[in-house]
């Protein structure tokens, strides 16, 4: 693929030129691509119903094209040209959580090409909380299929910077309204089987869902992780990958868990190992006088901060070359669903 100029165009969230959003908006209706901020991550998008567009989306990315992608729509009311045979449930669900972090999968509208939904008959649908997102959706005159803007198997980017790193040169522009707020991708619930199933966990929290969805069921890999038979080393499956080999210890007692990581450092550096640490501001104290590289990420409680800053931190501490990054893996409530399944994805090997 022959290499372009990537601009970046700074915007306000709250106070944007519609001008930028113009000129964005025509990228996309002539079939190109546009890297946009959404509440959760940035997105690489184009034209949903523009299917070469959509496929230049897996090369750009170097992503499988069996990898579906999420149409983005900006009124509830666009649901039905991009799905059919829609569930009551689905409408409910609208109106209780978007615009926001949750993606319904639903039966495919024919319009929808089979490009953006590799082959099956199923389409991702999510209305984005993003101010850009929603005027760049309404600009284009049509719904965008976006993933999130990163190369295949990088961490999502976060930061418009992010962006430009993994696909600087490969698209025309990046619209930069600053950092994302929630940091981790929706939530990706299947309303196409029965009982309805979350296939991957996210800013709409799985207690939420299952207080309008009693029977919901979470996808196995999600659940326990405490207790889950643990891969071989390496043999996890990789995405959001740092370089650095990433240590995720998990426990339930804090301070065992701690120990356990202190020992581990010691043994690493002398083996002339260089060591990151993603650390709580609460357990850093922990680790004071070793010499590791480490990221603070929010007190452990706030699990919202961790999740902001998870993508971000991990790819500056990976940008300082060390050879193992070791974290402790927060709690399974709330967001720490989405933030586990984040980290177990990422990880060289689960200590526990
Ligand atoms: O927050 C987000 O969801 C971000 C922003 C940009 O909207 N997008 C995002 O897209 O994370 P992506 O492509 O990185 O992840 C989409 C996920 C993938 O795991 C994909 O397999 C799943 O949604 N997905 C998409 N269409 C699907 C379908 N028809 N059936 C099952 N899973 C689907
Ligand atoms: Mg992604």
């Amino acid at each position: 693929m022959i290499d372009m100029k990537t601009k970046i165009i700074h915007i306000s969230k709250d106070n944007p030129d519609l001008e930028i959003i113009k000129q964005a908006a025509r990228l996309i209706q002539t079939g190109q691509l546009v890297a946009f901020p959404t509440e959760t991550v940035y997105g690489l998008g184009a034209n949903a119903f523009n299917s070469k567009a959509v496929q230049s989306i897996f090369s750009v990315k170097q992503r499988p094209s069996s990898d579906p992608l999420i149409v983005h729509i900006q009124d509830k009311n666009d649901i039905s040209s991009v799905a059919q045979n829609i569930p009551e449930i689905a409408f409910h669900l609208a109106d209780q959580f978007w615009p926001g972090p949750l993606t319904l999968i639903l039966e495919k509208h024919p319009h929808i090409p089979l490009s953006v939904t590799a082959e099956g008959l199923t389409v991702a649908v999510r209305l984005p909380a993003h101010p850009i997102a929603q005027l760049l959706i309404r600009q284009s005159s049509c719904p965008i299929a976006a993933p999130s803007a990163n190369r295949f198997s990088r961490p999502s980017p976060t930061l418009a910077k992010h962006v430009y790193e993994d696909l600087g040169g490969k698209i025309p522009m990046i619209i930069d309204a600053g950092a994302t707020d929630i940091g981790l991708e929706s939530t990706v619930l299947d309303l196409n089987q029965k009982p309805p199933k979350i296939l991957r966990p996210g800013g709409v929290l799985f207690e939420e869902l299952a207080c309008i969805l009693p029977d919901i069921q979470v996808c196995e890999q999600y659940l326990d992780s405490q207790n889950k038979t643990q891969p071989s080393p390496g043999q996890l499956f990789k995405h959001y990958a740092p370089k650095a080999r990433l240590l995720l210890f998990s426990g339930n007692q804090t301070d065992d868990v701690l120990l356990s990581m202190k020992n581990t450092i010691t043994l690493l550096l002398k083996d002339k190992k260089t060591v990151g640490l993603l650390v709580t501001d609460d357990d850093v104290l922990f680790f004071k006088n070793m010499e590791v590289v480490h990221m603070k990420m929010g007190t452990s409680d706030n699990l919202e901060m961790i999740g902001k800053n998870l993508f971000a931190c991990m790819r500056e501490i990976d940008a300082r070359d060390v050879d193992y990054i070791l974290m402790r893996m927060p709690s399974n409530n709330g967001l720490g669903m989405a933030i586990q399944d984040r980290l177990i994805r990422a990880a060289y090997k689960i200590i526990q």
